[in-house]
């Protein structure tokens, strides 16, 4: 039996690595396709190395571009490369672009498709990645979901019950997995005590308009911030001439994307996280820590509802003075939360390698 994990983004990478880990414990053979749409060093490579990933069979380096190039480009490199390679099953993670032109590709050619994290939605059509998770999930022949509301999600819209499995998250049990409770690591590069911030959206970059009501509510904040800073937002702070403004916020302590593991270091000791990020929102409360999401989006709604995320509605002056009362009111309670446990208790990648052996030993039978 033979599987092919298709990856391309950051967060794709983070998810990779423990499903990698067990369907090599059950003897699997695996290969890993990288669509190359996250390229810098911090963005890719740092993963394969820091978690122990095989290295990419194939690269097939897009690189950037609008929406439908980057779809297009990797459906028309990819498609010989699935029909060469002949997996008996391929993997695709979340909903990026890269899972999107990955589950297009393979379901055509008829070939099993395993959605891992499937089954999430904000009912939200105008974010980008909302389009991708309801294309992926109605194609795919087996359905990963982390938590129950996603199950629910794809019931409601009929996808039989026997293709949803529960694994849980496989984020959650990459984070067991990375957790270091090294209080020094990266002593001297961080204050002692911050707020630790990430921002890559589309809908948060898309005017200079909007970056400055992002900057105008981190001004509000008078709190160390590290900011790791995605290179979406690095682009679009240089185009709009915004890095004057960015750097005469003193509190602000802008660097590069770091690795998961410094990641998983700085979530724990950070005071609270303030981020647009689905992983990163959801990675806080495995941390115990408030995360305010500068975005009406319902990202994990159960993390809504119990206060683990915060939403701040940077166009609602209202908005942004309650959580601003929030974020102090966090600093100073000094107390972190209890860790949600929504998201499976660190098992998923069992399960699905589990699953995936159990299909084919059927059809192999
Ligand atoms: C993509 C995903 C998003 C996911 C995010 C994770 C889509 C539509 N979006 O957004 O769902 O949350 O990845 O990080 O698939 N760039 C670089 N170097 C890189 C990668 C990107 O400089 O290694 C810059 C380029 O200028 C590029 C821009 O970032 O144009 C945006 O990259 P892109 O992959 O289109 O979208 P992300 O914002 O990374
Ligand atoms: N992350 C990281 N380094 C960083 C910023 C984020 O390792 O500098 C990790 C983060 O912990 C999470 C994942 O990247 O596991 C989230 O990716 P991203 O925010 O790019 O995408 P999203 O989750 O929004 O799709």
């Amino acid at each position: 039996m033979k599987i092919m994990h298709i990856v391309g983004n950051r967060p794709q990478f983070i998810k990779l690595a423990p499903v990698s880990r067990k369907l090599i414990a059950h003897q699997i053979e695996e290969i890993i396709i990288h669509t190359g749409q996250h390229y810098d060093e911090n963005m890719s490579d740092i993963f394969f190395e820091e978690l122990n990933i095989s290295q990419p069979k194939i690269n097939l380096n897009v690189g950037s571009g609008t929406h439908a190039q980057v779809t297009a480009k990797i459906m028309s490199r990819l498609e010989e490369i699935v029909m060469n390679e002949k997996p008996d099953g391929v993997v695709v993670y979340g909903d990026t672009n890269s899972t999107l032109a990955a589950a297009i590709t393979v379901s055509k050619l008829n070939i099993p498709l395993f959605h891992v994290e499937a089954g999430t939605r904000t009912y939200n059509k105008e974010n980008p990645e909302e389009k991708n998770r309801i294309v992926a999930d109605h194609l795919s022949d087996y359905l990963f979901v982390p938590d129950k509301i996603s199950a629910d999600n794809l019931k409601k819209e009929g996808i039989p019950s026997d293709r949803i499995i529960f694994s849980g998250d496989v984020m959650y049990d990459q984070f067991l997995y990375s957790i270091s409770c090294d209080r020094n690591a990266y002593i001297g590069k961080y204050p002692d005590d911050f707020i630790l911030m990430t921002w890559h959206r589309q809908e948060n970059t898309c005017s200079k308009e909007r970056i400055e009501k992002i900057l105008s509510f981190i001004e509000k904040i008078h709190y160390k911030i590290v900011l790791l800073l995605h290179p979406r937002t690095n682009k679009v702070i240089s185009e709009y001439g915004l890095w004057t403004r960015v750097r005469e916020n003193k509190n602000l302590l802008v660097v590069p994307p770091v690795g998961y593991k410094e990641m998983t270091v700085l979530l724990n000791r950070c005071k609270l996280l303030i981020s647009d990020s689905g992983g990163a929102s959801k990675e806080a409360s495995f941390a115990g820590k408030k995360c305010f999401f500068p975005l009406k989006l319902d990202v994990w709604p159960e993390l809504i509802e119990s206060g683990y995320i915060n939403i701040v509605d940077v166009d609602d002056a209202l908005s942004v003075e309650h959580n601003i009362y929030m974020i102090q009111e966090t600093l100073h309670s000094n107390k972190n939360m209890h860790k949600a446990d929504y998201f499976g208790d660190g098992n998923a990648a069992e399960v699905i390698a589990d699953t995936i052996e159990k299909v084919f030993s059927v059809r192999f039978r």
